[in-house]
């Protein structure tokens, strides 16, 4: 039984809560949902997961999913939606900034992020405005999470974005091809005052690192959390 205020939201034939203080999926995260290329061997990790419906359509195929989210009610409704669609066994679910409840070595082979991107004056106070909130350029969020992503993601593996033309998705496209991937835009969608972009990007090239584990061998507490 839920106690606090939520609505819901349909997906696919699926039924997702989106308590409160959560993100309601949108248009950006559907543009990501309709795309996801998920392999039966994938590690996923699902950044910024708000309700989870990304790491819940991804688990259905992958071998194993982490979510992670600053907000702690987003990790609650992510877990609770992911209860209600059968696939709580396959995703870990972590309240954190970023990549930092993450061992650096864990090598993922396909990363999901609908980041906040939207420019604004104001720091964010509500998890709502967490949100969405990307700082005076739009890019607080994006350029700590693309400096941080080459250590997490394996040779081969994939990053899925979605970003907004006011929030320079020039630069980000530059950061990942300086970082060793190659990318592209997959779709573009037009709203009214900007441009929606899906960025697809491979790790094609390998900075100086350790050897990478197996991730499929290795049991996702002892592999990929810090605590
Ligand atoms: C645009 S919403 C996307 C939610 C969901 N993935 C979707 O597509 O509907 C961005 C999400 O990123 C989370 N977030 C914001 N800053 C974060 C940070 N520093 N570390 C982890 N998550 C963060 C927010 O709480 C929010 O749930």
């Amino acid at each position: 039984m839920l106690t606090g205020g939520f609505r819901e939201v349909f997906y696919g034939g699926l039924r997702f809560y989106v308590f409160d203080d959560v993100y309601e999926p949108a248009e950006d995260t559907f543009l990501l949902a309709g795309n996801l290329d998920v392999c039966e061997s994938d590690v996923v990790l699902d950044m910024g997961t708000g309700c989870g419906i990304l790491a819940i359509l991804s688990a259905f195929k992958a071998s194993r999913v982490v979510a992670v989210d600053i907000n702690s009610d987003a990790v609650k409704c992510a877990k609770e939606n992911a209860k209600r669609n059968n696939v709580l066994t396959k995703i870990d679910f972590i309240c954190g900034d970023l990549f930092s409840p993450l061992k650096e070595d864990s090598y993922f082979s396909l990363i999901i992020f609908n980041p906040p991107y939207l420019p604004s004056e104001k720091e964010p106070k509500t998890w709502l405005e967490y949100s969405w909130s990307g700082g005076v350029d739009g890019r607080s969020i994006i350029d700590r999470f693309l400096g941080e992503l080459p250590k997490y993601m394996k040779h081969g593996g994939r990053l899925l974005m979605v970003q907004s033309s006011l929030s320079n998705i020039e630069k980000t496209i530059k950061i990942l091809k300086e970082s060793g991937f190659k990318v592209e835009i997959i779709r573009e969608e037009r709203m009214f005052f900007e441009t929606i972009a899906l960025i697809r990007a491979v790790k094609v090239k390998e900075k100086k690192r350790r050897q990478s584990s197996k991730l499929s061998d290795i049991s996702i507490f002892d592999g990929l959390l810090k605590f």
